[in-house]
């Protein structure tokens, strides 16, 4: 691996070609669904934001975009799932029909509380579509409608996905090498 953006990797979980052509699968599937009507997708920021602009590419319907930004509070929060909104949408969603655009659901805490926070608006239908799924034992069983792959339950990094703020940009999903990754 010569590239910077490389450095650390141990080795590539799911590579360039296998993501692009499942997310033309998912694309497609979006398409069927929302052949009459104009979706609005709400990207999860900040890792959903290449998934998210792949797969809208991949749509022939029309979309419209919104982004949300969410922070847990700390490690106290994790068994909680209160979340802080950092970035709210622009828009009223009442009536629309959302698909909730996600990077990765883990413990499925961050989800579950978006789904809270926007079911309350009143949208005429609340749907997720999430890159990956780890398979992590005691994760809350959140709403997930499709997802691109399931993992098992290690720390992956790229596309979108960040390790202390790097790796988002690898066109892949990797696993760090453990002397990439600090102990804190
Ligand atoms: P959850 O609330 O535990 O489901 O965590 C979801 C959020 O944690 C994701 O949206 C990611 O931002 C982050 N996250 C969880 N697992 C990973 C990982 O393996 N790599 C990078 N970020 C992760
Ligand atoms: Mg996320």
């Amino acid at each position: 691996m010569t590239e910077r953006r490389a450095a650390g990797v141990a080795r590539v979980l799911i590579d360039e070609a296998t993501i692009q052509a499942r997310v033309r699968e998912l694309a497609a599937a979006l398409d069927d669904r929302y052949r009459d009507d104009v979706p609005l997708l709400v990207g999860v920021l900040t890792g959903a934001v290449g998934f998210m602009t792949d797969l809208m590419r991949a749509m022939t319907v029309h979309v419209e975009l919104d982004f949300m930004a969410v922070s847990s509070y700390g490690a106290s929060t994790r068994s909680t799932g209160v979340v802080r909104i950092l970035k709210d949408l622009d828009q009223d969603v009442e009536g629309r029909r959302i698909v909730v655009v996600e990077d990765i659901v883990d413990s499925g805490l961050t989800l579950q509380y978006l789904l809270d926070v926007l079911a309350r608006r009143n949208p005429a239908e609340l749907r997720v579509v999430a890159l990956l799924k780890k398979e992590k034992p005691g994760a809350i069983p959140v709403q997930v409608d499709d997802v691109g792959f399931t993992i098992p339950d290690e720390f992956v990094v790229g596309y979108g996905l960040d390790y202390a703020g790097k790796y988002r940009n690898l066109p892949y999903i990797a696993v760090l090498d453990p002397s990439a990754i600090n102990p804190e």
